[in-house]
């Protein structure tokens, strides 16, 4: 994802990439940003400590690991430096990080930073309001070699489409069927995931009513989809007040509307 932010970033005469943070155990320490990602040397030469790049820098991008989202939130506080973060999986500690910054400096999360998606999560949250007897089921499929299932995005919305009814997706998710499974409960939402091929990322929202149904489905192409929506957020955070905001706050969509 970093390579794809920086190809990204330098078709956008908007943005100047003013350095580039990695692990200390990072086999790129000291490489030139502009050759790793196979274009003309940038003269940004990448390092392990975040404040050798902070002082320099408006906003932040974060795809990383929780170590490194929580080594860079406070220090992206101390500097004042705004945060765009696509890191998933965080841990506790980096969570508190984050939060914590996000009372000195803007922080924009989102565990998918694609346009589409977050345009469709907003779809559903309408969706679910209006349609308060359907039943809403989430398909996911994505390429052999993920790791995890269901999806981040996949529970993402599937919490948006029990929250928009009033319910905990604690209560309402339903990962797996098999077996005398019984009848559907009413406020379940169900998360099924197909695995295969090279399938880069494909969701489907089912709502389904009586003699009717609504399917919305997002297909993510390639990465970029994401380096794109990161550069979007870093675009929108500057000057912003402190505090968190998510893809929904950057694209202009007020769910409860
Ligand atoms: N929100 C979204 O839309 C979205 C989309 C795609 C991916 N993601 C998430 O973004 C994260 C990165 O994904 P990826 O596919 O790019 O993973 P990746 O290929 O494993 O890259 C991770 C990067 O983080 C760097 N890194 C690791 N530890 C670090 C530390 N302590 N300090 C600074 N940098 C550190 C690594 O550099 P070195 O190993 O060279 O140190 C590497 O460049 C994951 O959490 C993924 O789930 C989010």
């Amino acid at each position: 994802m970093g390579r794809m932010i920086v190809r990204e970033a330098l078709s956008d005469p908007s943005v100047r990439i003013v350095g580039a943070v990695a692990s200390s155990q990072s086999a790129h320490l000291g490489a030139d940003l502009g050759s790793l990602c196979g274009m003309a040397p940038l003269g940004v030469h990448i390092v392990a400590d975040p404040d050798a790049v902070l002082a320099g820098a408006e906003v932040v991008i974060d795809f990383s690991t929780p170590a490194g989202t929580l080594a860079i939130a406070s220090r992206a506080a101390a500097h004042g430096t705004a945060l765009v973060v696509g890191t998933t999986g965080l841990d506790g500690e980096a969570e508190r990080a984050l939060a914590q910054a996000a009372t000195r400096v803007p922080v924009v999360r989102s565990a998918n930073m694609s346009l589409g998606v977050n345009v469709l999560l907003d779809l559903i949250w309408r969706a679910s309001c209006a349609l308060p007897d359907f039943d809403v089921e989430v398909v996911e499929m994505h390429h052999r070699m993920k790791q995890d299932a269901p999806s981040g995005t996949a529970l993402l919305m599937a919490r948006v489409a029990a929250e928009a009814r009033g319910t905990a997706i604690g209560d309402a998710l339903r990962s797996a069927r098999s077996g005398q499974v019984g009848p559907r409960r009413r406020e379940e939402v169900g998360v099924m995931a197909i695995r295969g091929g090279d399938v880069v990322g494909e969701h489907t929202v089912f709502f389904l009513g009586w003699g009717e149904r609504v399917e919305i489905t997002h297909r993510a192409g390639d990465r970029s989809i994401f380096a794109r929506g990161a550069l979007r957020a870093a675009r929108w955070v500057q000057g912003r007040a402190a505090g968190c905001y998510d893809m929904r706050d950057v694209l202009g969509l007020n769910q409860q509307s």
